[in-house]
């Protein structure tokens, strides 16, 4: 049974707030693994919180996931921040393309009616492949807006239902199992510490870069991702959460 005022789910936003100390946390009514429109939900809500804190020129890097294409989904036209950029926070990551940041990158821009750069990177990639892309003049440059970035906007997946969707080796899903990863995000899987146990090598946002971002907003929801998101924010990389009842219920109870 759901929430259904407005007192209940300013409470659980409160207690995740101080719970993964955060500076901002926004939890819409519902669980988005039950029902579509809340995904949407948390899209628009996501958008409501950019607006009141982009400026004009600014760089928004965002990453893939049915997440992000709902925030893309649910954007408007973002009047009072003229010339901002959207750029894809990280190269493929062997996504469908509808998952694909570039895609989703592409869709926000012109919603938004604002400016994008793409970055078109194999993924993964290899050590050599790797230094030598990332000297290339075009690559750079893109490279250098999504590392300095004043916005990031990024989905959090499950490790195992993100390395089977990215069509991992056999050798590297072992490697995922075998260190216990629950969660993942920009590439990055974490165990229930929130430490490291694998990365994808690919180009774009490094989890280092995060740093300089002005804001990190993290948008995630769906009790089935509760654990996942706990481990995300154990180092506690963003400070904004936009999440669901779904998630926040289970947060609260067991992470
Ligand atoms: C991916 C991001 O595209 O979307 C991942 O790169 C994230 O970091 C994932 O985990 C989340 O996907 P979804 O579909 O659950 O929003």
């Amino acid at each position: 049974e759901f929430i259904k005022d407005v007192t209940g789910v300013k409470v659980l936003e409160q207690q995740l707030k101080d719970k993964l100390k955060l500076d901002h946390v926004v939890v819409v009514p519902g669980d988005s693994d039950q029902l579509d429109w809340v995904k949407h939900e948390m899209g628009r809500a996501c958008v409501q919180y950019l607006k009141g804190h982009l400026a004009a020129g600014e760089a928004i890097a965002i990453t893939g996931g049915t997440t992000m294409a709902a925030v893309a989904g649910a954007m408007t036209p973002l009047t009072g921040a003229d010339r901002c950029l959207f750029v894809p926070a990280r190269g493929g990551l062997g996504e469908r393309v509808e998952n694909q940041a570039n895609t989703i990158c592409a869709e926000m821009a012109k919603k938004a009616r604002g400016e994008y750069r793409l970055l078109y990177v194999p993924d993964p990639l290899s050590e050599e492949s790797y230094q030598t892309i990332i000297e290339e003049p075009s690559i750079k440059e893109v490279l250098d807006i999504i590392r300095n970035a004043e916005i990031v906007i990024h989905g959090v997946g499950d490790a195992l239902t993100m390395a089977e969707r990215r069509k991992t080796s056999a050798k590297q899903l072992e490697i995922i199992k075998e260190r216990q990863a629950v969660g993942e995000a920009f590439g990055y899987y974490f165990n229930t510490k929130g430490e490291i146990v694998h990365k994808v090598r690919t180009v774009g946002l490094q989890l280092e870069d995060l740093k300089h971002a002005r804001h990190v907003i993290t948008v995630a929801g769906g009790h089935t991702k509760a654990q996942a998101i706990a481990s995300y924010f154990q180092p506690g990389q963003s400070n904004v959460l936009i999440t669901d009842e779904g998630a926040a219920q289970e947060l609260i109870r067991e992470h």
